[in-house]
């Protein structure tokens, strides 16, 4: 009975080392050790054991079945430190890797100018407002001294959204709401997107305008030249030259339209400034007292000047970018170069 016992025992320690899983695993323990197994086969037969050899017979029992119980848990630990090593391998990671550096994005080029051109009015002491981008006819025009009806009504190419509501067609009317809103003195600045009903390589059915107003006792033109050269000259430098020009705005009076010598031929005449040596920046102008009607401001008590930045042709003039529709085609490889 002895020696059957240790053939078990060694038949079974081959087969523990002859199994790959877990599932083998239990299957060679349900037939060496299991309640129908061969362990308990043999110890049927303890019945025909003298009962002198019986304790001695008793102990192999049980130091085969430890043998065969010690090798079964090492190899099911054996079997979990490989499971593991492999799944930690599968996820490893490699400290001493150089690092991959993160894609940072960049402000749009326009945000960028609006941020500069707002920095510097900020410094001079405007505050921001804001409007609306829908806009009622109202403040887009009759307030701003544009009567229906009225040729200067076709300046601008107008959205019309519903009937009295346009898409708003500059930041004008933005002066128109603020003045409604607050008493003078008024010192605000309001940049924003603007619709036309538009499009070339210079032009975009959407574009920017930063719009300024600033109304307060005694303002006369000469407070109007001196802010918005203040402007050019810190925004372009102190070299570029500046030229105000007349024109018509029906909400300025007298108007003007700002030129700054040509930054690509430093004004001596280019295919860019169609050789005048200059290009237009803004319109601007004294705030026609008719508009003070419409909100309520006393023209004998205050006066003020109006001013409207095109954001893009800033943008366009100081990056020397001769397609505006780059603005907003969202390539990364033009985008990216406004870092
Ligand atoms: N709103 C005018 C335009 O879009 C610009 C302007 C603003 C002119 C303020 C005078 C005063 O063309």
């Amino acid at each position: 009975m002895i020696d059957s016992l240790n053939a078990l025992r060694d038949a079974a320690l081959a087969a523990v080392d002859g199994v790959s899983d877990l599932a083998g695993l239990s299957e060679v323990q349900v037939k060496f050790l299991g309640r129908k197994g061969e362990l308990t086969q043999i110890m049927r037969g303890m019945g025909s054991v003298a009962p002198e050899d019986r304790p001695k017979v008793g102990q192999v029992v049980n130091e085969v079945r430890s043998a065969i119980e010690t090798r079964i848990g090492e190899r099911e630990e054996e079997m979990s430190n490989e499971a593991k090593r492999l799944k930690f391998a599968a996820e490893a990671v490699d400290v001493t890797r150089a690092g991959r550096a993160p894609i940072k994005g960049t402000l749009h080029p326009l945000t960028q100018v609006v941020r500069e051109i707002s920095d510097i009015f900020a410094n001079l002491g405007f505050e921001i407002a804001e409007g609306r981008e829908v806009e009622q006819e109202y403040y887009n025009f009759e307030a701003l001294n544009i009567p229906e009806e009225h040729p200067a009504r076709d300046m601008q190419d107008t959205f019309y959204v519903a009937p009295g509501t346009v898409l708003r067609t500059h930041t004008s009317p933005v002066q128109v709401r603020v003045m409604e809103a607050i008493q003078p003195p008024v010192r605000i600045i309001a940049p924003g997107k603007v619709y036309r009903c538009d499009s070339d390589v210079t032009h975009s059915p959407m574009f920017h305008q930063v719009e300024g107003l600033l109304i307060d006792e005694g303002i006369t033109f000469a407070d109007l030249k001196g802010v918005l050269e203040a402007f050019i000259h810190e925004y372009y430098g102190p070299d570029i030259g500046v030229r105000f020009r007349p024109s018509f705005f029906p909400f300025t009076e007298p108007s003007a339209e700002v030129d700054i010598s040509c930054v690509f031929c430093k004004g001596s005449g280019c295919r860019i400034c169609s050789r005048t040596g200059w290009l237009e920046i803004l319109g601007s102008g004294s705030v026609d007292p008719a508009v003070f009607g419409f909100v309520g401001y006393d023209p004998e008590k205050v006066q003020g000047f109006a001013f409207g930045i095109g954001v893009e042709r800033i943008a366009m003039l100081k990056y020397g970018i001769d397609d505006i529709r780059l603005f907003f085609d969202n390539d990364v490889r033009f985008l990216s170069h406004f870092r």
